[in-house]
């Protein structure tokens, strides 16, 4: 899809760090944003903020109609919603509460999977685009630690190893509707989740990368997003970024 002027899109997370950034860029580039959050932020050219809990389905269906009333079937989704989630496996108070682990894989896979489904279930609707009949493409967020997962992160773990292990299938899956299915596994980025990440991990993090050794910019995720969006040889692939680093146990 390389023009993306006057083409609906959602994106989850829209009202803060990457999802934010994302929005902004595509908006830029001319396409129409449902930018849905939990608390969703102003409204600005090219952009409708929606509230949305993507852990519910009622609250995605809503949102996803509330978005094609504005805008109609969106081509472009981008889940960025998430949350973080610390906790040992086994900690001094005993074994994980699965109450806690459980939120986890809610929101940041259950709630990415929600989005990703009944957007493509709409999407496969659309005409077939010029020239490739391409309908549309979903990139959602995982992240490094889904390959080298730290030490009191497993809940968090789970949750992106299996939104990147579903990229490849999902693809595969939507390929006979023309829908893309791509990933990004984002490295440390300076976002209001990453000031939760001590001080201590930020240097070990960007000391121990490759180059540039710095946080990554909300606009360097975006940036990735729109080339993954317009570039239709991109498929089933999770793309790390993250200037090469590899992450440490903790
Ligand atoms: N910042 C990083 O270093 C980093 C690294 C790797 C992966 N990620 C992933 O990138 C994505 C975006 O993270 P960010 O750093 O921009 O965080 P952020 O906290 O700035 O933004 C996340 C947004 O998601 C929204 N959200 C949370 N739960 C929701 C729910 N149930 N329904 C709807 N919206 C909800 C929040 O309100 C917030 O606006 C997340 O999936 C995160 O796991 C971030």
């Amino acid at each position: 899809m390389r023009d993306l002027a006057g083409v609906a899109a959602l994106v989850t997370g829209g009202a803060s760090g990457l999802g934010l950034a994302t929005a902004q860029a595509l908006a830029a580039a001319g396409a129409r944003v449902a930018a849905l959050d939990l608390r969703p932020g102003e409204a600005a050219p090219g952009i409708l903020p929606l509230a949305c809990n993507v852990a519910e389905e009622a609250s995605v269906a809503a949102a996803l109609d509330a978005a094609e009333a504005a805008h109609g079937v969106a081509r472009i989704v981008v889940n960025c919603a998430g949350i973080p989630g610390s906790m040992r496996l086994v900690g001094r108070e005993g074994p994980v509460d699965m109450t806690r682990f459980a939120q986890v894989i809610n929101v940041n896979l259950l709630g990415t999977v929600s989005v990703m489904t009944k957007a493509a279930a709409r999407m496969m609707a659309l005409d077939p685009l010029a020239p490739d009949d391409e309908r549309g493409v979903i990139v959602n967020t995982a992240s490094i630690t889904a390959f080298e997962g730290q030490i009191g992160q497993g809940a968090y773990v789970a949750s992106k190893g299996a939104i990147a292990a579903m990229t490849i299938q999902a693809a595969r899956e939507f390929a006979a509707k023309g829908i893309r299915v791509l990933a990004i596994a984002p490295g440390l980025f300076h976002t209001p989740m990453a000031a939760e990440v001590p001080p201590e991990v930020v240097e070990a993090i960007t000391s121990d990368a490759i180059f540039p050794r710095r946080f990554g910019a909300p606009e360097d995720f975006a940036d990735l997003c729109l080339s993954m969006t317009r570039n239709p040889m991109l498929n089933g692939e999770v793309v790390r970024l993250d200037a090469g680093v590899r992450l440490r146990a903790r």
